[in-house]
């Protein structure tokens, strides 16, 4: 622990670093990244500011950032040379890549907007920028132990939340509430925020895959699903389960072991090795054998860590990656009747040398609240 900004210099930052230049090494001595993406620059940095930008290349690792994080800047990212910008940024950027030698700047194509872009296009002339796929993105898509501590600390705290919360679900709740009960045993439970605004999708609004909680009153004998979320130390997780407020129909009954049956082969599939198409497919094939396929339109599931969705995508349309020990996604089939209502079963894992290991360990038997 810091003692002057009270966080926690992350000690993965040389090993992190040293996997980033191996990738430079084929980019030539003038270039260097330019990263920009808040979760990437925590991760290669351990800086937890909100502001400032890494220039990493093969000898030098900088951190360009304002007068409001200098000093703990200087504390969390020992392994950088913190580098004050006033305005325009350039002023201070322009120097310090002259001073390196570096001629060529890898951005982050998904994060740096096309006016940073192009002002940085213009300021730093001759240096070129490169647009590129951030190659931290898959670095950070490998977890270690450290990190898998704070995620699996994330998901416990969910599942807690989880169990306080589960008794206010019930007919005449309005899922506005339930959402903000959440927060509260969320934040109570020691977590710095929730992961992101609470789904909380009642009746025919279970439909929607991110219905946001809305002032609607639950009714009796409708599906409600829960989807929500813990953020430790910049770290996150990510759950979903859907009750029952009554007695279930044979149709209901019949979509929510669909899904469940789905979730539970596509958890069995998780082993390293196999790919995220693979997985992605096990649940696809399940809920289309039951007839449930067309309903079933997202991705099977996605990393999870200091983003809620990053590398890698379980998707039929995202790339196709190897499975290996150390990632941690999740899995989260669901059914989705327009008009009707919809189910979603959603957990965290991580995977292990053998298999998966549950981080959100909460029953998922059709549960009856009322
Ligand atoms: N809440 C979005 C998700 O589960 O991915
Ligand atoms: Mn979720
Ligand atoms: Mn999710």
């Amino acid at each position: 622990m810091n003692a002057a900004t009270g966080t926690t210099v992350a000690a993965g930052v040389p090993g992190r670093l040293r996997r980033l230049r191996e990738g430079l090494a084929e980019a030539g001595e003038d270039a260097a990244w330019l990263i920009s993406k808040p979760e990437n620059r925590r991760y290669l940095s351990g800086f937890t500011g909100s502001a400032g930008l890494l220039v990493i290349s093969r000898d030098a690792a900088c951190l360009v950032t304002d007068f409001r994080y200098v000093e703990q800047a200087q504390a969390e990212a020992p392994e950088y040379r913190v580098v004050r910008h006033g305005h325009p940024v350039s002023e201070a950027l322009k120097p310090l890549l002259e001073e390196l030698g570096i001629r060529r700047l890898m951005v982050e194509q998904d994060h740096l907007t096309v006016g940073r872009f192009e002002e940085f296009r213009e300021q730093l002339a001759p240096v070129v920028l490169e647009p590129r796929a951030p190659a931290a993105d898959r670095l950070r898509g490998v977890k270690d132990a450290a990190e898998i501590a704070l995620i699996r600390e994330a998901a416990a705290i969910a599942t807690r939340a989880l169990a306080q919360v589960v008794p206010a679900v019930r007919p005449g709740a309005r899922e506005r509430d339930v959402a903000l009960e959440l927060e509260f045993a969320i934040r109570r439970l020691g977590a710095d925020a929730s992961a992101f605004p609470a789904i909380v999708a009642s009746g025919p609004r279970s439909a929607l895959p991110h219905g946001a909680a809305s002032d609607r009153v639950i009714r009796p004998g409708e599906f409600v699903t829960l989807d929500f979320g813990a953020a430790c130390r910049g770290y996150h997780s990510d759950i979903t389960r859907t009750f029952l407020t009554g007695e279930p129909t044979a149709r209901q009954r019949e979509v929510y072991e669909a899904v469940l049956r789905a979730q539970r082969a596509a958890l069995e599939a998780v082993v390293p090795g196999r790919t995220t198409r693979e997985v992605d497919a096990v649940a696809r094939e399940a809920l289309t054998g039951a007839g449930l396929g067309e309903y079933f339109g997202h991705g099977l599931g996605h990393g999870v860590g200091l983003a809620v969705h990053e590398f890698p995508s379980l998707s039929p349309s995202a790339e196709e990656v190897v499975l290996e020990a150390g990632m941690v996604v999740t899995v989260e089939p669901g059914a989705y009747l327009p008009g009707e209502g919809g189910v979603r079963v959603e957990d965290l894992v991580v995977v292990t040398e053998t298999g998966a290991e549950v981080l959100t360990d909460f029953p998922k038997e059709l549960t009856v609240l009322a």
